[in-house]
């Protein structure tokens, strides 16, 4: 069989990376922008079908916890060197950087007394 003009002998190994299917715009409207109230997001992030991720509930709540714990330590998050300066670890499927250097600026200590945390 043939895929997008490639030819595939019967018996060929195929690997779907799971990332490139989050990224098809024919599924999410600007697919390259990350969009935290995407709705629907029918990504493959965790898989899908009998195998999907036994972690994925555990995962989910460890993000419900860690991401607003940060945002409420630190008023401002930047990148503290030009993005093309980021170094990317070479992964056929996991893409992510080697580092993520930060500029943070923390939230008072006023602040987070006011917020009640
Ligand atoms: C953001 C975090 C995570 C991501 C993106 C993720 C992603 C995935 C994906 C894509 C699969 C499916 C692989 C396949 O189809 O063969 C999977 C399976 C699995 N994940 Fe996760 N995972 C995460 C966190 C976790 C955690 C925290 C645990 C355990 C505490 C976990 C345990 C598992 C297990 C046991 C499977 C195999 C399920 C099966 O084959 O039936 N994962 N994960």
């Amino acid at each position: 069989m043939e895929i997008a003009g490639v030819p595939l002998p019967r018996g060929s190994m195929v690997t779907p990376l799971i990332a490139s299917a989050n990224l098809d715009e024919s599924a999410f409207p600007r697919a390259d922008t990350l969009d935290i109230t995407r709705s629907p997001n029918r990504h493959l992030s965790f898989g899908l079908g009998s195998h999907f991720c036994l972690g994925a509930p555990l995962a989910r709540l460890e993000a419900r916890i860690a991401l607003p714990a940060l945002l409420r330590r630190f008023e401002r998050l930047e990148l503290a060197v030009p993005v093309e300066q980021l170094s990317w670890r070479p992964h056929v499927a996991l893409r992510g950087v080697r580092a993520l250097p930060l500029t943070v600026t923390p939230t008072t200590d006023a602040a987070l007394r006011s917020a009640g945390t």
